[in-house]
C-alpha cells in the first residue's frame, strides 16, 4: 500500500536507543521492579496519563490478562464486553476460565451500550471490560453508574486509544484498571508491548507480582503469576516514542480535520467527537453502504482503507454463539478505517477524498 492504514514511526533516537541497551547488556530484568528502561518508561507513561502508577508489561494482551488476574477473575465468573472489538480482549478472559459476556454496541461511537450491558449482568458478572475502539471514548458514565450499583469492577481496554480523554481525563483512568497495547501499529508502539494504569498501590503491588510468576524477591511465589516483563529494548523504544506522542497526536488530530472537511458532503457517517471529548484518532473510521466495493476499490488505488472488524468476536469459528447483537452486525458490515497517521499528508488526504467522491 502506498498509503497504508497504520505505521511505526521511528527513527535515529530510537535506533540509538536500541543499540545503547545492546551494548549496556542489561536485555531484561526479572527484579520486581524491573529493569532501569521499564522503570523510566512507567514514570513518564504514569505522568503522561495522569494516573498514579504504571505497570509496563509485554503486550496489551498481556495488560489484560494481568488486569483480569488482579481482580481474581476465574472459572465460573463471567466478564462483559463488546464484541466489536480485537479478539484479543475475549481471549484474555477464556485465558483465566471465565465465560465472555458479549454486549452489543451503540452505533453512535461503536462502543459498548450501556442498555445492553444492563440486560446481560447476572449474579455471575465479576467484571466489565469496555472497549474505546478506534480511540473512541466509550459511554464510561453510564458504564460506570452501572457497575458502581452492582458492584463489578471495571477493566478499561485502552488498547486502542492512549491519549483520548473525556472531560481532560485520560482512557484507562476511569476504572481500577486501564490496558493498553504498544504494537507497531498503535499510536506509539515498543515493538511489542503494553501497560496497566492504576492509583491502586495494592493493585500495583500485586500486578508486579503477576508480571514476574507472582515472585517479590524470587523464587518466593506468593499468587499466580506468568511471564509479563518488557523487554529493555523495547523499553528504551517506547521511553523515545512517549515523548514523540503528542505531536503524533496532534498530527493525527489535523489530519482528521482536514479529511472530515473534503469529504463532509458525501453520503456517508463521519467520525465526530462529542462534548469534552478528545480522540486519539487512532482510527478514522467511517460508515459506508457499500463498504466492500469501495474498500477493494481504495484498496487498489494504494489507499489502505481497512476494515475493523469484519467478523465480531461472537461470530468468529471458536467463539460461535448464537446471540443477536443487531448494532455490531450493522457495524461489521458498514464500517471503514481510511488512513490519517502523522505521515499522511495533505495531498495523501486530498487524493483519498478525491477517489471516496467517485465511488461513493
Ligand atoms: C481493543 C484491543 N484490545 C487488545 C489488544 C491487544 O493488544 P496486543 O496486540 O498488544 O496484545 C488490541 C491490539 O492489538 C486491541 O486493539
Amino acid at each position: 500500500m502506498k498509503i497504508p492504514i497504520n505505521i511505526p514511526l521511528v527513527g535515529k533516537e530510537e535506533i540509538d536507543a536500541v543499540s545503547a541497551v545492546l551494548k549496556e547488556g542489561t536485555l531484561t530484568s526479572s527484579a520486581n521492579l524491573g529493569g532501569k528502561n521499564v522503570q523510566e518508561f512507567e514514570k513518564i507513561a504514569s505522568a503522561f496519563t495522569k494516573s498514579k502508577f504504571v505497570i509496563a508489561v509485554n503486550s496489551g494482551t498481556s495488560a489484560l490478562q494481568a488486569a483480569l488476574l488482579a481482580l481474581d477473575i476465574k472459572k465460573a465468573d463471567e466478564v462483559l464486553l463488546p464484541s466489536f472489538s480485537f479478539v484479543a480482549t475475549a481471549n484474555a478472559i477464556v485465558s483465566t476460565g471465565a465465560k465472555p459476556v458479549f454486549v452489543d454496541i451503540l452505533k453512535e461511537n461503536y462502543t459498548m451500550d450501556p442498555n445492553d450491558l444492563k440486560k446481560k449482568i447476572t449474579k455471575k458478572s465479576k467484571a466489565i471490560i469496555p472497549v474505546h475502539l478506534y480511540g473512541n471514548v466509550a459511554y464510561i458514565d453510564q458504564i460506570s453508574e452501572i457497575a458502581k450499583k452492582h458492584t463489578i469492577p471495571i477493566i478499561e481496554d485502552a488498547a486502542q486509544s492512549l491519549g483520548s480523554t473525556l472531560k481532560g481525563k485520560h482512557t484507562g483512568t476511569f476504572s481500577i484498571l486501564g490496558c493498553y497495547s504498544l504494537y507497531p501499529t498503535k499510536v506509539m508502539t515498543s515493538g511489542e508491548g503494553g501497560f496497566i494504569t492504576t492509583n491502586s498501590k495494592s493493585m500495583r503491588e500485586k500486578l508486579l507480582m503477576i508480571r514476574n510468576h507472582g515472585m517479590v524477591n524470587g523464587y518466593d511465589t506468593k499468587i499466580f503469576g506468568l511471564n509479563f516483563r518488557l523487554p529493555e529494548i523495547s523499553a528504551a523504544i517506547a521511553k523515545i516514542q512517549i515523548k514523540k506522542l503528542p505531536k503524533f497526536l496532534f498530527q493525527r488530530k489535523k489530519n482528521a480535520k482536514i479529511l472530515s472537511e473534503l469529504i463532509s458532503d458525501l453520503p456517508i457517517k463521519i467520525p465526530t467527537e462529542r462534548k469534552n471529548e478528545q480522540v486519539n484518532w487512532y482510527l478514522y473510521t467511517v460508515a459506508i453502504k457499500n463498504r466492500n466495493t469501495v474498500m477493494i476499490k481504495l484498496n487498489n488505488k494504494g489507499i489502505g482503507a481497512a476494515s475493523y472488524y469484519t467478523t465480531p468476536i461472537h461470530k468468529t469459528p471458536f467463539y460461535r454463539k448464537k446471540i443477536l447483537l443487531s448494532n455490531t452486525d450493522w457495524a461489521a458490515a458498514h464500517v471503514l478505517s481510511i488512513p490519517i497517521h502523522p505521515k499522511v499528508s495533505v495531498k495523501n488526504l486530498q487524493f483519498i477524498a478525491k477517489n471516496l467522491k467517485e465511488l461513493v
